[in-house]
């Protein structure tokens, strides 16, 4: 059985859903995430946190996540354990920001060695799907083995039983 870590991004707060702005009280994300908890009980779970909030109304939140692509900045993770060599297969989740993840995302990726590794992303989204986020992982981690990912419709997160159980069994091969 592959050592697994599920390592995620996610915003609570007001975000866009189906065309309307909503305040979510769980991330799209770790409402996922949840949901792989209960079927990879052996897993790690490290929620990857910036060491700032970003702002909860959405309208400021996108204008703050825009700079951030811009200046590709690198914003610090909270709490980043210490190295990840205990683990063969890092699940990686996130919402797609501005088209790839958010770059939170990338100083974690950036932290560790991950080579021989195999990293199995997720993107939770309202419509781009995985966006240009997997050929970013690729990039950052060149010696490892990144699979194509799943995007998950964040408005239809609640009900994404079958995407859980691929993600799931995806990790679990090996
Ligand atoms: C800063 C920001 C940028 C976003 N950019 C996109 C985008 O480019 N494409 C898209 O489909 N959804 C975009 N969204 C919507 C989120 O990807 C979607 O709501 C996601 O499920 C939120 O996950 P979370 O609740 O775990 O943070 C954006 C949301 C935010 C807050």
């Amino acid at each position: 059985m592959a050592r697994i870590l599920i390592a995620y991004y996610s915003r609570r707060g007001e975000n866009y859903v189906n065309g309307n702005i909503r305040n979510l009280e769980y991330g799209n994300t770790e409402v996922m995430v949840e949901k792989l908890k209960v079927l990879l009980p052996e897993a790690d779970v490290f929620r990857i946190e910036t060491t700032y909030e970003y702002s909860a109304s959405y309208m400021t939140c996108i204008e703050e996540a825009k700079l951030e692509l811009r200046k590709q900045a690198r914003p610090e993770v909270k709490n980043a354990p210490a190295n990840i060599d205990g683990y063969d297969t890092v699940i990686l989740g996130y919402p797609n920001w501005w088209g790839t993840m958010p770059m939170v995302c990338y100083t974690f990726l950036e932290s560790y060695d991950f080579n021989g590794k195999r990293i199995i992303p997720f993107c939770t989204n309202e419509g781009s799907g995985m966006g240009s986020s997997v050929r970013f992982i690729r990039k950052l981690c060149p010696g490892a083995v990144v699979t194509d990912g799943t995007s998950i419709h964040g408005a239809e997160v609640q009900t994404a039983d079958s995407e859980a159980r691929e993600i799931a069994n995806e990790a679990k091969q090996q």
